[in-house]
């Protein structure tokens, strides 16, 4: 598949995903979300893809939703139009890779939602963050009220909800929206060498750290504990464990191979 409005490469290791919408600032319409769908897919199981790096471009990582198909959308259909959005998003976040929301620009609307779908969210100094869909009459739909006050707590996304405010690149560090800022010019490369940080931890000790954590989001402590306890078990299964272990006590690097015993 060739997409229209993604822009795909692979840079040792790394699958960087531009959105490539460039006249309506990246705006998710219909199509963008389904190759959208399609790439993640893909590359949830193509082995050259360890890391994937979501990317616009300088002025927007992604302006929100398509307002113009949006404004046409009748009462019944309004459920399918959310549907398609909310299941490209838990994609996204269920992904078994580590995943990195590299954000210049305005991340608006469902593109703030993808992003916190990100593992990691490195924003550019010029990057904008907000939720303006109460502007539009509506409240966000890709899980913007349900995943932004569990990254920054329910008093800061009350408040860029209910206000639909934007929020600056510092800003958004300070809530812990993102995990770093940097200079514009830098972005790339620096979201280029996080991948490659995560690129040498051990792969399914990674996978089980994002499983775990992904569960303390969604289940009861008492749920989540067990989960933590059985993920941490099979890890003994792993190459990884000993080789790691092994360094330690032998005062060396580890070779991580990410295989199992
Ligand atoms: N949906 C559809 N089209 C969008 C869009 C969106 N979410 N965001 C931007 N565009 C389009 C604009 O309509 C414009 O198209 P046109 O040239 O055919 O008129 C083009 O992208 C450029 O946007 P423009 O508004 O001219 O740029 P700007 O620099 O003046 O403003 C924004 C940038 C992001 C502040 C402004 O575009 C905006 O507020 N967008 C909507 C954000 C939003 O509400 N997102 C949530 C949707 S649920």
């Amino acid at each position: 598949m060739t997409p229209k409005y993604l822009k795909l490469k692979i840079v040792g290791g790394v699958g960087w995903i531009y959105f490539n919408r460039p006249e309506k600032l990246n705006a998710l319409s219909a199509e963008v979300n389904l190759e959208f769908e399609a790439v993640l897919a893909e590359w949830q199981s193509e082995d050259a893809v360890k890391v994937i790096v979501l990317a616009g471009s300088e002025k927007a990582f992604i302006a929100g939703a398509d307002i113009a198909p949006m404004s046409q959308v009748a009462p019944n259909k309004a459920y399918d139009l959310a549907d398609v959005a909310r299941r490209v998003q838990e994609r996204l976040c269920d992904l078994p890779k580590p995943t990195i929301a590299a954000i210049s620009g305005y991340a608006l609307g469902g593109g703030c939602e993808v992003a916190l779908c990100c593992d990691f969210r490195i924003a550019a100094d010029n990057a904008v963050f907000g939720l303006p869909e109460i502007t539009l009459g509506i409240i966000p739909g890709g899980g913007g009220t349900q995943r932004l006050p569990r990254l920054v707590g329910l008093g800061p996304a009350t408040e860029m909800i209910f206000l639909g405010k934007s929020i600056e690149a510092f800003k958004a560090l300070d809530l812990g929206l993102a995990h770093q800022v940097v200079p514009l010019g830098q972005l790339e490369a620096q979201a280029q060498k996080l991948a490659e940080e995560l690129m040498s931890r051990p792969a399914i000790a990674l996978r089980a750290a994002k499983a775990a954590l992904r569960s303390a989001m969604s289940t009861s402590l008492k749920e989540g504990l067990q989960i933590e306890q059985q993920l941490f078990c099979q890890l003994f299964a792993t190459c990884d464990q000993k080789e790691g272990m092994a360094a330690f006590l032998e005062k060396r690097k580890p070779q991580f191979s990410g295989q199992w015993d």
